[in-house]
């Protein structure tokens, strides 16, 4: 049989273009570590999702020198954290879940992208050398908000990168003349290394300053206390900064406070009484005009 040189060449092309799809598929998964996400991975209830040690707090870890550990919760319409930043020259995994339905966790402009399933926990470890900005996009569509679904992603300097967390919060929103007004600042330092920090606070005119060092993984508190006196009755806005970090709120002092709670103490004997109490019992508390914990 006689085969057409024209008809031979396009039987070559065919079988090479045969060849050429299945090597490309082979180093898609070897080559490039492509993945699917499969049982074979933990697996999490999506009903445990928000009680779960890693995912009810997303955040970012530091878990080695240079190694750092990402826990992303997925769901409509928003990934949480929302912003990430983690420092250049470091190794990052990513632990991604959903607690609702499929998403995906797209960093745009990397080779970071994956589904997230309920019920699966999508993990990538990354390094990132230089410092950037990357979007991360959903582009699994999810429902009505799926085009709002983003976050960025920041690669910042090591200068510039730390995991400290401030809270602060007054003690008492009002108090009595005769008193003092307490501001209570909670610096956590979550590196592993120490950092130094600077707390100031604010409180109407007053203000104090302290430089502290912070071990890592520790948590330092310190207390702002200012004679309610000292700063007269009315409201007064108080801040806490650490470095670049800002929490504030404000305080009414106001003259006779104590004398208004001895009316209100019944009340609240009752409801300071046994957790266990069911509503009922505490509807019959609050309604018994004696208060007390006579039962
Ligand atoms: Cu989430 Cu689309």
């Amino acid at each position: 049989m006689n085969i057409h040189s024209y008809e031979k060449l396009w039987l070559g092309a065919a079988m090479l273009l045969i060849v050429v799809f299945i090597a490309t598929i082979t180093y898609g998964a070897v080559g490039l570590g492509v993945a699917m996400i499969d049982d074979a991975e933990e697996t999490i209830s999506p009903g445990d999702v928000f009680d779960d040690d890693r995912f009810g707090e997303p955040r970012v870890e530091q878990v080695g020198e240079d190694e750092y550990e990402v826990y992303v919760r997925a769901q409509t319409f928003t990934y949480n954290p929302n912003e990430i930043v983690v420092p250049e020259n470091s190794e990052v995994t990513f632990y991604v879940t959903s607690p609702d339905v499929i998403h995906s966790f797209s960093v745009v402009g990397t080779n970071i992208n994956t589904m997230v399933i309920p019920g699966e926990i999508s993990t990538m470890t990354v390094e990132f050398d230089d410092p950037g900005e990357y979007g991360i996009v959903c582009n699994e569509y999810c429902g009505s908000g799926h085009h709002d679904m983003e976050g960025k992603l920041y690669v910042v300097s090591e200068d510039e990168f730390d995991l400290t967390e401030l809270e602060a919060d007054a003690a008492a929103d009002e108090v009595d003349l005769e008193d003092d007004v307490e501001i209570e600042a909670t610096v956590e330092n979550r590196q592993l290394e120490a950092i130094d920090a600077t707390i100031e606070f604010e409180l109407g005119e007053e203000s104090q300053t302290e430089t502290v060092t912070i071990d890592g993984q520790e948590t330092i508190e310190r207390t702002f206390t200012v004679p309610a006196a000292d700063l007269g009755e009315g409201d007064h806005d108080w801040t806490v900064t650490v470095d670049d970090y800002e929490e504030s709120g404000t305080v009414s002092v106001v003259d006779g406070l104590e004398d208004d709670e001895d009316e209100e103490s019944d009340d609240q004997d009752a409801d300071d009484g046994d957790d266990t109490e069911t509503d009922d019992d505490e509807a019959t508390d609050d309604a018994d005009t004696d208060g007390g914990d006579d039962e």
